[in-house]
């Protein structure tokens, strides 16, 4: 329930720079769009590999005024208009976020606006919020990036209990790293994804870790390990691995057990609404899936378009709306949180 009941409309401009998007837009009453403005660094960082800390943190801090500027004229508005700032302040990269951080902090000190630090996984999981009009708590959350798998029982705007994590790797780092190993590089998700289109998901039978006496935690490690065997163990006996194939059934084990075990937690938490943030949330394999098996089991599903899934500022602006009319308020203190837990604040 909203403590504060809003009488005016509130436009949050909200600020994103976590990792190597920098990214700014206006989002009104927390589930319409004005703007969504992304600078993307993808390009840069594909030449190393990987998100490169040092430059990352330079990119922000040469984009982020235009595109803060861009988000406000896009949206036909001025900073005066703006009834508070919102700001991703952790979990990230630590210079990627002071950038954001700091631009937020200056704005809302000379315009006299309120300031409202958001963790980017609550972001992630908010841009439901702004894809689904209708959609409200409670309901399950299955939030898949790259730094976190978990299944979260949201009860209401802002407040969740944590119900199964990952006890190793989170599914998109799996994700980057079989890319990586099979030679698809950065970034590893999306190559996967379109890969495996062309492979046979049954084609390898690799693993499905059970934490024991923990239904709904998860362990991507062990199929990580085994998919890394498969293809070493090829490169020895001087075969040919077929890459779409293996891709194909790493990934099918990878969405099996997301699929599988928020199936059975809405079920057992007697929620009807399954909904799924994060960038892996992008994986066409696992939507489609997660469609088909909540509709087998009688469960709607939910999950924001695919731009929506990966990093963007509009999902903080619809988190920072709930904090702020929660009455929630950032002092000038607000520093940024790399490690920054989900369910810390
Ligand atoms: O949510 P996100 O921005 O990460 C964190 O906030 O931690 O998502 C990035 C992750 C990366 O690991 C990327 O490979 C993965 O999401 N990803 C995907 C897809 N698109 C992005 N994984 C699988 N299939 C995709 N289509
Ligand atoms: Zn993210």
């Amino acid at each position: 329930m909203m403590e504060e009941k809003q009488t005016k409309d509130v436009f949050i401009l909200a600020i994103e720079s976590s990792c190597d998007e920098t990214a700014a837009a206006v989002v009104k009453n927390g589930r319409e769009v004005l703007s969504n403005v992304i600078s993307s660094q993808i390009d840069l960082h594909t030449l190393y590999g990987g998100v490169v800390p040092e430059i990352a943190s330079r990119k922000h801090v040469e984009k982020i005024n235009q595109v803060i500027q861009a988000a406000l004229d896009e949206a036909g508005m001025t900073l005066d208009d703006m009834t508070a700032i919102g700001v991703t302040y952790g979990p990230g990269l630590v210079g990627a976020l002071l950038v954001g951080v700091s631009a937020a902090k200056a704005i809302a000190y000379a315009k006299k606006l309120p300031l409202v630090g958001v963790h980017h996984i609550e972001g992630h999981v908010c841009a439901n919020f702004i894809a689904h009009p209708d959609l409200e708590p409670p309901f399950l959350c299955l939030i898949v990036s790259g730094g976190h798998t978990h299944l979260v029982m949201m009860e209401d705007y802002g407040e969740f209990s944590i119900i199964g994590k990952t006890r190793d790797d989170a599914a998109g780092e799996a994700f980057d790293k079989v890319a990586r190993a099979v030679g698809l590089g950065y970034p590893g998700g999306p190559k996967v994804d379109k890969e495996a289109k062309l492979g046979n998901p049954n084609a390898i039978a690799f693993p499905r870790a059970h934490v024991e006496g923990a239904p709904y935690d998860f362990s991507f490690s062990g199929l990580k390990s085994a998919t890394l065997n498969y293809i070493n163990h090829a490169a020895m006996m001087g075969q040919e691995i077929n890459r779409p194939d293996l891709v194909a059934s790493f990934q099918n084990a990878v969405v099996d057990a997301l699929v599988s075990r928020a199936v059975a937690a809405a079920k057992e938490y007697g929620v009807d609404k399954v909904v799924m943030a994060g960038g892996v949330a992008a994986n066409s394999a696992l939507r489609a899936k997660l469609s088909e098996e909540c509709e087998k089991n009688g469960l709607k599903s939910y999950y924001p378009s695919p731009i929506l899934c990966t990093d963007n500022a509009a999902m903080i602006g619809a988190a920072a709306y709930y904090e702020y009319c929660k009455g929630v308020r950032s002092g000038w203190d607000l520093n940024a949180v790399p490690n920054l837990k989900l369910g810390e604040r």
